[in-house]
């Protein structure tokens, strides 16, 4: 079992995700994109992950690198800010990295969106890899070069677009995640089918059990089937001109959702919560039929995902407000995706204050 991908960027191969069942491959594939011996690595972890994987890997690695330290930040959302980006600095300070070593981000989106800011900005730039652990991260933001933190109250507000030379994946480190954050990177999944691809969406809710039981050969075509239509979008369009704002679908709403919960929600959770009420928009004002929503929620159901917010603390109105503080604005405008149909995207700015409360209503009823 393995699977390979090359991603390119600006018309050229630019990296090769490998999709793997352990760690083994790792080494021979840092030596042949030229690290080893003379160059140092840091891992760049956190303390969920750390103790799991990131020691075990940090010996392997010593055996590659001249030196490899780790680096070790606090878990969650609330650390993914300026103030962690400077104590990884200040590491790589303290241990002499310079532009020809390499960063390693373990883990998940938290850990491999910091660590590749970090590195897009370390010494003007040293190179990255991403190893990410979670299913959400596997499929999503390890894929297309988005670095970046939250600053204020702004999610992903200082960042840059900055491309890594490898994505390795070991699809057994998924037998450790908890169900709740496992189901999460489903969210991601089936949203990948909803904008670009029917079969493959139907395809993977057909699959359901063996994917819930994380059945890996099942698990390794679901994730090689969502990098493969994540890996094609931003290889057309890296830096969000047009076609990469498709992935945005359920995200003005939802990302409003995980703030107002205090990121007691996961994310992919609220991008579900986000695609049902974009979902019901297209339905009301667009093409979308009530049976294609009707069928969306009872997938996203299958996979444990909320379609619906009961007694969430928070109201329609605040949920409204919250997407303002979304960078997805033009001039003033939210640019907001709907669906024609399964499979089919569209991005708009034509959608009122009362369109969007309407659609976020659909989520308290
Ligand atoms: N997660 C959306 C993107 O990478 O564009």
């Amino acid at each position: 079992m393995s699977k390979l991908l090359s991603i390119s960027y600006q018309q050229k191969p630019c990296y090769e995700i490998h999709i793997e069942e352990d760690f083994s491959m790792l080494p021979s594939l840092l030596c042949a994109l030229g690290y080893g011996a003379t160059k140092k690595a840091c891992i760049l972890t956190d303390d969920h992950v750390a103790p799991l994987y990131g020691e075990a890997l940090q010996a392997q690695l010593q055996e590659t690198f001249q030196l490899c330290t780790m680096h070790v930040i606090p878990a969650g959302e609330a650390h993914k800010n300026t103030d962690t980006v400077g104590k990884a600095y200040e590491h790589l300070i303290c241990h002499g990295f310079d532009r020809k070593d390499v960063l390693i981000a373990l883990g998940g989106g938290v850990v491999g969106d910091l660590c590749g800011f970090t590195a897009a900005t370390y010494l003007r730039g040293i190179d990255f890899v991403q190893i990410p652990t979670t299913l959400l991260s596997q499929v999503d933001s390890s894929i297309g070069g988005k670095t970046g933190v939250d600053f204020m109250q702004y999610k992903n507000m200082v960042g840059a677009f900055y491309m890594p030379k490898l994505v390795y994946m070991n699809l057994s480190v998924l037998h450790t995640l908890p169900e709740e954050q496992y189901c999460s990177g489903m969210g991601e999944i089936l949203k990948h089918g909803q904008i670009k691809d029917a079969a493959y969406f139907h395809q993977t809710a057909a699959d359901w059990e063996r994917i819930l039981k994380r059945e890996l050969p099942a698990v390794e075509q679901m994730i090689y089937g969502s990098c493969l239509i994540k890996g094609g979008v931003v290889a057309r369009d890296p830096k969000e001109q047009g076609e990469r704002a498709l992935l945005n679908l359920g995200h003005t709403i939802g990302h409003a959702i995980e703030k107002l919960s205090d990121f007691r929600l996961f994310h992919g959770q609220c991008v579900s919560l986000g695609m049902v009420a974009a979902a019901y928009l297209s339905s009301r004002y667009g093409t979308y039929s009530s049976e294609q929503l009707r069928q969306l929620e009872e997938i996203l159901a299958r996979f444990h995902l909320p379609c619906r917010l009961q007694n969430p603390g928070f109201t329609p109105e605040e949920v409204l407000a919250a997407t303002r503080m979304d960078k997805k604005m033009e001039a003033g405008r939210i640019k907001f995706i709907l669906l024609k149909e399964p499979g089919e995207a569209y991005s708009t700015k034509e959608l009122s204050d009362e369109q969007l409360l309407d659609g976020i209503r659909y989520l308290f009823c």
